[in-house]
């Protein structure tokens, strides 16, 4: 047998079922704020991601799944959105003179080590806000996440961690200093810390490695070396998070692992979840669409992980069943009868827009589709047979409550299950 490709799952039915009830409540709260749905290529040129998310970054550097197209260029499975999306609105137009508020959702791809949570394709739910250049937009993206976990149920179990980077001249010396701090300690420090002096010094700050950390104590701070603007920036989020209720830790090293971030950065993480408690993240990143090829534009946004967003909720609410395959089942008691079943269901579902309607196929006998009705969660079941193909009626049986099944003309039934279902 062949088996899936190592970190990439499948969502079965069951899964799904809350999956489309999550995304549904999380688009219907992002269509709320104003924010369009806009749909992005999974592969890109490679050069897009090198150079958007950075070339020494975990995600370029290791984890990018890459492959030559036909024609030799190098193009890769997207490993996240914003570069996509600044690209697209690029391309598109839609960034000149004018602002935008848009969000996606998709599979991404990582080459990671897959462990509970962290997968080689993941899927992101993610939002950007163009031409905005005052804290005010950081602070609605931020209090949108907050909306999120409140529809979601889940808001108890999401903290909210901020900092602010400054700009990227105050972040380059901000580097200087660091790297001049860390090199006299480069033997006590980890592997891939050493590794970072070079590449990427101020990721070095988001180690867990004991003897990195001990090192980093003393270390210079990046809120030192923000400049009057992004400090006032971050003041004014800070005082608009307040003022909305919304709870923060300022984090001082919260970093980030993708090289476009300027002033805030923030991340959603709950302690429900083991190693991969990051269930959302995202920023400013001011540099970017200037960097792939646009007028200098600020930018922020940020991404969620359904899957891990998802598993949280389950942790939180249990796998209570949001709503199964059908809400009614037409059982068909004698093949003859196929065909006028299957046109009462079409007009059903004209007539009753959204309930929910499976008409059974395969034949068999009354009992066994019955059982399919109850397993498929529907709470009515129809009753399609020689008496009521004589007659023109459908008898109704209810599959969750103590009622007494009755037969009525087919005409009437749109208005029962209106009314039943409403
Ligand atoms: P990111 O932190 O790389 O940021 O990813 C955002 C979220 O995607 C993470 O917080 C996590 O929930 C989820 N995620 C990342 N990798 C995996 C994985 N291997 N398996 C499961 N879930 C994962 C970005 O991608 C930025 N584009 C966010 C952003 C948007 N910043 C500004 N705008």
């Amino acid at each position: 047998m062949i088996r899936s490709v190592r970190g990439m799952r499948d969502v079965l039915p069951e899964e799904s079922r809350h999956w489309r009830h999550a995304e549904d409540a999380m688009r219907a709260v992002l269509l709320g704020h104003g924010y369009e749905e806009i749909h992005l290529p999974l592969l890109e040129f490679t050069d897009l991601f090198s150079r958007g998310v950075g070339e020494a970054t975990d995600i370029v550097e290791k984890e990018m799944y890459t492959l030559a197209d036909r024609d030799g260029a190098s193009i890769a499975l997207r490993p996240e959105g914003t570069a996509s999306c600044v690209r697209a609105l690029l391309q598109n137009g839609l960034l000149y003179n004018q602002t935008q508020r848009v969000f996606y959702g998709g599979p991404m791809f990582r080459y990671e080590r897959p462990q509970k949570g962290r997968y080689r394709q993941f899927y992101q739910l993610g939002a950007e806000a163009f031409g905005f250049a005052g804290p005010d937009v950081d602070a609605e993206l931020i209090s949108m996440g907050w909306q999120l976990w409140r529809a979601l149920a889940i808001e108890q179990h999401a903290r909210l961690e901020i900092n602010s980077l400054g700009s990227s001249a105050s972040r380059a010396a901000y580097r200087l200093a660091l790297v001049t701090y860390l090199e006299p300690y480069a033997r006590d420090l980890d592997e891939d810390s050493r590794r970072r002096l070079d590449t990427n010094p101020l990721r070095i700050l988001d180690s867990k490695h004991e003897q990195t950390r001990k090192v980093l104590e003393r270390a210079p701070r990046l809120v030192e070396f923000a400049d009057d603007e992004s400090k006032a920036h971050f003041e004014v989020l800070c005082a608009l998070l307040d003022e909305r209720g919304v709870e923060y830790r300022i984090n001082p090293n919260l970093v980030r692992g993708l090289d476009y971030y300027t002033h805030t950065v923030f991340e959603w993480i709950t302690d429900d979840l083991g190693a991969q408690g990051t269930i959302c993240a995202g920023g400013r990143y001011d540099g970017l669409v200037e960097l792939l090829g646009g007028r200098p534009t600020p930018a922020a946004g940020f991404a969620l992980g359904v899957e891990r967003v998802l598993l949280l909720r389950e942790g939180v609410l249990g796998t209570e069943d949001f709503s199964a395959g059908a809400d009614v089942y037409c059982c068909v008691l004698g093949r003859q009868h196929q065909a006028l079943a299957m046109r009462l269901t079409g007009r059903l579902r004209e007539d009753c827009p959204g309930v929910r309607i499976r008409t059974h196929a395969g034949g068999g006998k009354a009992g066994n589709q019955l059982r399919r009705a109850d397993a498929c969660g529907a709470r009515v079941a129809l009753l399609v047979g020689e008496d009521e193909a004589a007659s023109d009626t459908v008898t109704v049986k209810y599959l969750r409550e103590d009622k007494p099944q009755t037969t009525l003309p087919s005409g009437d039934l749109g208005r029962l299950l209106e009314a039943y279902f409403s």
